[in-house]
């Protein structure tokens, strides 16, 4: 049942702020601001690694949990797609541990990646939607991301809640490793806690500019994403989303690699969408941004409220989202990502739920 959305891809966005405090209310006390100790089949305290492996956005939050684990956990993370992983012959060590990170529980190349890693001793993790899955049966530690069923081809609310599990799990190993005080813990938790609430906020309130931007983004061929740190894998989960739902041609960079290659295609044909909250690597986004509008290209900054006030730039356009911690930027920038792929499909008029050529779970490689 769609509701009063016209599609499941809108009702799975707006549900975001009610799934995800369901999810975290199994991964932190909301009360002493701790984040709870959820596995006992893994033991995050003694692992030397971590092996990450997934596909599609399901890799993408992969790749943003690989910041948190090595920044609060300082613990190393091996990660690659898992058509990659299973067949480059990665040497393991049977200490590690693998996290598989699956919506539907049951992507061949993800369940192939987890079979290596089990023949090579690892224990294994699912972070995963459907717990009667494949993926879920054969792991030693189950972290359900409790989104409840994604029916929408393009995964919304399943990646911002696997990024919140990630979150959660990072603080968590990062506590048992001694590398987060109890101090940093209860600062972290607290900020995951006030996610639901801010994404409630920016849902109720950027809809207009978003379609007003959606439709100049209907017109073009090929759009570009730009970001740094986390702001990286959210740009290329950015153009993953506009491809598979609008068809236009989308590419996801991290902003420093601009001048290494694809600022040649900047012109005041292609958009550019700039992910940058202001963190610690914003005035180098900007600078990049700067590169870009000297050769006439489109700005679309996606930033915050220090971030448009500190950015005196002739952008395009700006989307400016509430001031948030850096531990949930990821997951309240993603909904105006979200959203500018889905209404830009809506201008278009394809079919948003179930895009051509795609399937909602990949069984075969
Ligand atoms: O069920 P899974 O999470 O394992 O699926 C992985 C990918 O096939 C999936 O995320 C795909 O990329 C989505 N269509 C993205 O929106």
């Amino acid at each position: 049942d769609k509701g009063n959305h016209r599609h499941f891809m809108e009702k799975e966005i707006y549900e975001q702020p009610e799934v995800i405090s369901h999810a975290l209310s199994h991964y932190i006390n909301f009360i002493d601001h701790r984040a709870l100790t959820v596995s006992d089949g893994i033991d995050f305290a003694k692992v030397p690694s971590l092996a990450i492996s997934a596909c599609g956005t399901a890799y993408l939050a992969g790749l943003i949990g690989k910041y948190w684990f090595e920044r609060y956990a300082r613990l190393p993370v091996e990660i690659d797609v898992a058509s990659e992983f299973r067949y480059r012959e990665i040497p393991l060590s049977p200490q590690s541990a693998a996290l598989f990170i699956s919506q539907s529980g049951e992507t061949a190349d993800t369940l192939a990646s987890l079979r290596y890693c089990k023949d090579h001793g690892l224990k294994i993790g699912a972070v995963v939607n459907t717990r009667e899955s494949t993926i879920a049966r054969e792991s030693d530690a189950v972290f359900p991301i409790l989104a409840g069923p994604e029916i929408g081809v393009a995964s919304t609310k399943a990646f911002t809640c696997q990024l919140a599990v990630l979150a959660a799990l990072a603080v968590s190993a990062g506590r048992a490793r001694g590398t987060v005080s109890e101090q940093e813990e209860a600062a972290l938790v607290k900020s995951l806690a006030e996610m639901p609430r801010l994404m409630g906020q920016v849902l109720n309130s950027i809809q207009p500019k978003i379609e007003f931007l959606s439709r100049e983004l209907s017109k073009c061929r090929d759009v570009l994403y730009l970001g740094r740190g986390t702001s990286f894998p959210l740009a290329m989960e950015g153009a993953l989303k506009l491809k598979e739902i609008s068809y236009i041609h989308a590419e996801g960079y991290a902003a420093g690699e601009l001048k290494h290659g694809p600022i040649a295609l900047i012109d005041e044909n292609m958009p550019v969408i700039v992910i940058a909250p202001h963190d610690r690597f914003f005035d180098k986004t900007v600078s990049n941004m700067q590169e870009v509008a000297a050769r006439g290209g489109r700005i679309i900054l996606i930033t915050d409220e220090r971030g448009a006030a500190a950015s005196k730039l002739d952008t395009m356009h700006t989307i400016v989202l509430p001031n948030v911690d850096e531990i949930i930027a990821p997951m309240i920038f993603a909904l105006p990502v979200q959203l500018l792929a889905y209404h830009t499909a809506v201008f278009m008029g394809t079919d948003v739920d179930q895009p051509r050529n795609l399937a909602k779970s990949v069984t075969v490689e």
